[in-house]
This record gives C-alpha cells, structure tokens and sequence, in this order.
C-alpha cells in the first residue's frame, strides 16, 4: 500500500470495491450482531432456567473458565499514544469498533482545519477497510526554520495486535502563519537528484538484507529521482527526514525508514528562507510580512490602500480604527506632505501597515523625463526610508497613468493599481464609500481610497469592522501577494491578486 495523499488514495478505491465492503460489512454486522443477540438470550434463559431448578440443590459448576494459555485477543483500547515530553498540544481521538485515530490540536486556525479533514479521511478509510484493526497515530516536529510537521503512522494489526503494514502520511506547515507548504514550495527541482542518491545509499546501507530484497523493481523506481517518491518528508529541529514504507519498496513488512538530511547540507535546494518564507525568486521584489501574522491563507482576504497622505489627523484616525479592528492597509503617500509628517510615518509603520510611493508632487509619471520620473520616486523613498528603514518597492502611479516607458525606466518597482475604486475624492459621502466597497469587494481585491478627507475616516470606520464581520482579512499589499503565492515582479503592474 503506497500512500500518494488523499487523491490518489481515492481513486485507488473504486465505487464497485468500495460499493462491495459497504455490503459486505452490512452482511457481517447483520450476521453477528443478529446471531449474537440470539445466542445472548438463549443464554439468559438456560441460566433462569438452571437456576430456578438448581439453585437450592447445588452451585453452578459448568461455567466455562477461560484456558490458562489461551492468546488473548487483541484490543484497539491496548493502543495509546505516546507522547513526547516536548509534545504540549493536546492529544484527542476517535474511535470505531475496529480502529482508533490519535490526533493533536495546534491552536493554530489553519493547521487544526487541514487536520480535521485528514481525521475524516482516517476514519473513512479505517472503516472501509478489511484490516482486523487499524490505528492513526502522530507526530508534532518544530523546525529552526520555522516549519510545523506532522507525521501520521497507520498501522494495521492482525487479530494478536501483530503489525502487518504502515503507512505514512506528511503535512508541513509554516508555524506562523499556518500556511501549508508543498514539495514545490521547499524544494529546488534539483534536489531530487540528490535525494535519490543519497537515499539508496542509506537504504542500501542499513536494512537487513536477509529480509529486503534491493534488487527488487520496486525498490529502484521508489528511490529513484520522481519528486512523488519523497513526498513524506518531515522538518524536526535541524535535519529534513524523508520517510519510505517497507511495503512500497519491498512489497511486505511493517517498518518505517527514514533517510536524514541535516539542513545546511542541503541548504542550496531550498526555496524557502530561515523563517520558512519563500526566497525570493532571483530578480522578484522582496515582500514585507509581519511575523505576528495570523492570517489564514485560506479565508478571503483585501488589500486596502490610501493615496495622497499621509495627514496628520486624518491618517491617524484611519490608523486607529484599523488597530481597533485588528486590520492593516497601505498607504501611497506623496513627498510634499511625508516630508513634514515623519512621525505619522513611524505610526503607519510601527501598526505593522505598509507605506508606497505615491511620488514627490503626485506628477503623471507618463508625461515626464526619465531623470525627473526617478527623481519623483527616489526623493519620496529617501523620506520613507529616514523615517521608518524600509525603502519601498512598491509605487502607486497618480492618476493610474503608467505605460511601457514608466515601467521600463522604473524598472526596480512593481505599480500597484486597484480593482475597486471608491471615488471617494469625488463623492464625498461616507455612507455612498462604504456601500461601495461592500458591494464589490471580493477575495483579492486591492480597494483605492484617500487619507486626506473626512468623509474617507468616517467610512473607514464603517466599512473596516463589516468587512472583518464579513470574514475578510485586511492585509497590506505585500501581505495579499505572499498569501497568495504570487509573485511580485519587478517592472509589472497588477489590479488585484486573484
Ligand atoms: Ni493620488
């Protein structure tokens, strides 16, 4: 039994087998449960009946005592957990009258939910198997490099509780954020190459060779250099272990192998950084994430953005309300007024907000020189990167207006557009703000505002809590690309992220 994730373990099941178990399980239950009812009150009426007769003649001597050598029969409840002395996550499980499934609970929203639908696969394919007894057990690892693994163990059992077959089961996770990550998103192509050669080494090394046969066909095409053969892989705290079943390379026995790698051997084939954040691809803007981020990359999420600040009073009200609601944005701001709001600058930032560039005097960047078109963009960055350390990568063109030309000469930064523009300059009516950002909004939206007018803070103050009401997350613009794997490029404009 190979175990390739759900998908695959699906479809290895078809609906005749599994229309077949279902009838053949019904047929058993029927059966046992019918002839055990039956025999149980057959019982009880020979007891009465001997009673009433024998009772005051003689005790009972015919109970049958179970024989002294007798094997006992195994018990899914002589499975337990083990657990580990570092493991604090609470240990809960499930149980059916053939199985029991062990699984942890994380406090962290993502993570709990992906475990939740691995339990109902657990148990579905505990019950429609033919095994006598099966369990799930886990394992919890934390990596240095900011990685949450769990590692599921099926084992089934033959009816003395001996183990016939295991099987195993990965999931790694960024421990911050709860994202989940996959082969694709940890390993470098080449790594597979690597991979294969230093795992049939180790095999090849230490199984017993009297039991496992490493000329086997099976054993080659499961370590050979197929990203799918090391798809069960784990993070403990420094090394990666990459884990094989005895019966998918041998077809027989109920071990598990496990091949290490410490991580700075293998350093050059990972894709993710030190915090388990995607490095950037070579040429890719880097992206800002808060690292006490609990966003779920899962449930919806919206980038909102103010152009033309910041203002003192203004901005600051804004900033209140989205700490009040737990929320970020971004902020464009031009160089005319940064200048003399540094302050408001930290604020924006310290809350974990995003600032951008909205140039030195909000100039159309289509109708200017390339000297004065870097000039307009670099002026503001030095400003924003005085007061808060970061130089942004980010620029909001004013009025939209951005070409080929712009792009080719601003050829460092990636224009952020917007795909919900509320006109609220125009408008002017906090009530008319707020009913169109909430009629339009959608996962992945990036929502045009402006910092600078009363009317703009009072629809913030309505609209910021209705969206989180409304299940949104209120993420800045890097946030929005880095949940959502996209990729910021250099030289690119982008609308939304959807
Ligand atoms: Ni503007």
């Amino acid at each position: 039994m190979i175990c390739l994730g759900e998908v695959n373990l699906f479809k290895k099941k078809g609906a005749k087998v599994a229309f077949f178990i279902i009838t053949a399980v019904v047929v058993f239950v029927v059966l046992v449960v019918g002839t055990s009812i039956y025999n149980e009150n057959n019982v009880k009426e020979t007891i009465a009946a001997e009673s009433s007769t024998q009772a005051m003649t003689q005790p009972l001597t015919n109970v049958k005592q179970p024989e002294a050598n007798a094997q006992p029969e195994f018990n899914i409840e002589k499975i337990t957990h083990e657990v580990n002395k570092e493991d604090n996550f609470a240990v809960k499980n499930i149980k059916g009258d053939n199985y029991i499934v062990f699984y942890p609970e994380i406090l962290i929203d993502a993570v709990d939910k992906r475990i939740k639908t691995d339990i109902d696969y657990f148990k579905s394919r505990c019950e429609e198997s033919n095994s006598k007894y099966l369990s799930v057990d886990y394992s919890v690892y934390k990596s240095e490099k900011n990685l949450l693994s769990l590692v599921y163990t099926i084992t089934s059992y033959n009816d003395t509780g001996k183990e016939i077959e295991k099987d195993i089961f990965t999931r790694v996770f960024n421990a911050a954020t709860g994202k989940e990550l996959s082969q694709n998103d940890i390993f470098d192509v080449d790594f597979f190459d690597y991979a294969s050669q230093i795992v049939r080494e180790n095999l090849i090394a230490s199984i017993d060779k009297s039991i496992y046969n490493i000329s086997l066909d099976s054993f080659i095409s499961k370590t050979n250099n197929d990203a799918l053969n090391y798809d069960r892989f784990a993070f403990d705290k420094a090394r990666l272990i990459i884990y094989f079943d005895s019966y998918s390379l041998f077809d027989k026995g109920a071990e598990v192998f496990e091949v290490d790698f410490l991580n700075e051997e293998i350093n050059d084939y990972f894709l993710i950084d030190d915090n388990g954040k995607r490095k950037p691809t070579e040429g890719n803007i880097p992206l800002y994430v808060n690292d006490d981020s609990r966003i779920d990359p899962n449930k919806p999420m919206v980038a909102i953005t103010f152009d033309d600040g910041p203002s003192s009073k203004n901005t600051r009200e804004i900033l209140n309300t989205l700490n009040q609601n737990n929320s970020r944005a971004t902020f464009f701001v031009c160089g005319y007024t940064a200048v003399d709001n540094t302050d408001v600058l930290q604020e924006i930032n310290s809350a974990g907000n995003q600032i951008g560039n909205h140039t030195m005097n909000h100039a159309d960047l289509t109708q200017q020189s390339a000297d004065d078109m870097k000039n307009a963009v670099e002026s503001v960055n030095d400003i924003v990167e005085g007061a808060t350390g970061k130089r942004p990568r980010i620029v909001r063109p004013p009025y939209g207006a951005v070409n080929h030309d712009v792009k080719a000469i601003l050829s460092d930064y990636a224009f952020i557009l917007w795909d919900i523009d509320t006109q609220d300059w125009l408008i002017k009516d906090s009530q008319k703000i707020y009913r169109h950002i909430i009629d339009n909004v959608a996962d992945g939206s990036i929502v045009l505002l402006h910092d600078i007018h009363e009317e703009t803070v009072q629809a913030v103050e309505m609209f910021v809590p209705k969206l989180v009401e409304m299940g949104y997350q209120l993420v800045t613009v890097d946030e929005l690309f880095y949940y959502k794997d996209a990729q910021m490029m250099p030289g690119e404009s982008y609308l939304n992220i959807v």
